[in-house]
């Protein structure tokens, strides 16, 4: 393992209330899926959940639903969806291998950043999917998400390109594909990143 910025190895809340709340990730879905816990609630058109292997050893994790997951209820389904298949194809995965999700399940009006009451109200959710899930790795997908998910601002240059651990998974963190789509250079630093966790997952999963 290379540097790792994270001591805590310890499982998010050993008693957490919500492995006994709920039986699996289709009653979570079914209990989160009418969610009125922030504003989102009223200007949303579906509850982007997530999707994919419930019981996946990769969880992928975006920032939030744009127009199109919103209008379909399905995370990365628009432009920055497509570029996101390309890169786990080139590394031998579908979408049906991983899970994919986002830290805000409602998307922000006008693709807005998403703000620290509508996250704190959210994560919960993401918490509870990865306990029913139990990944190994979590690839997060831009700063938004890294530094959401790691509780930290450190830039992409210092988290990208190493395995870190936060709450006994291990985390990779690289450029969010709309980042990509803006500025294709970084596609390089993404390809090192992804081929990472590819030989992370052949030596751990
Ligand atoms: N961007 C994200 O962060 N998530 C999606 O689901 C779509 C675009």
């Amino acid at each position: 393992m290379q540097g790792s910025l994270f001591e805590d190895d310890s499982p998010i809340n050993a008693h957490n209330e919500s492995l006994v709340r709920f039986r699996d990730l289709n009653d979570l879905y079914e209990q989160s899926k009418d969610c009125t816990k922030c504003r989102l609630a009223e200007t949303r058109n579906n509850f982007v959940f997530g999707e994919g292997n419930p019981k996946a050893q990769i969880v992928v994790i975006g920032e939030a639903p744009g127009a199109e997951e919103d209008a379909q209820g399905r995370p990365f389904v628009g432009r920055s969806g497509k570029l996101l298949d390309k890169i786990l194809e080139a590394i031998g995965f579908s979408r049906e291998d991983v899970f994919i999700c986002n830290i805000i399940k409602c998307r922000p009006p006008e693709n807005r950043n998403p703000n620290l009451d509508e996250i704190q109200s959210c994560m919960p959710w993401l918490k509870t999917q990865l306990l029913l899930i139990k990944p190994k790795i979590l690839l997060l997908l831009g700063r938004v998400a890294a530094n959401t998910v790691l509780d930290n601002r450190q830039s992409m240059a210092n988290l990208r390109g190493r395995i870190l651990r936060w709450n006994g998974y291990d985390v990779i963190v690289t450029y969010h594909p709309a980042a990509l789509l803006r500025n294709p250079n970084w596609k390089r630093h993404c390809w090192e990143d992804v081929k990472m966790l590819r030989s992370h997952y052949d030596s751990v999963c």
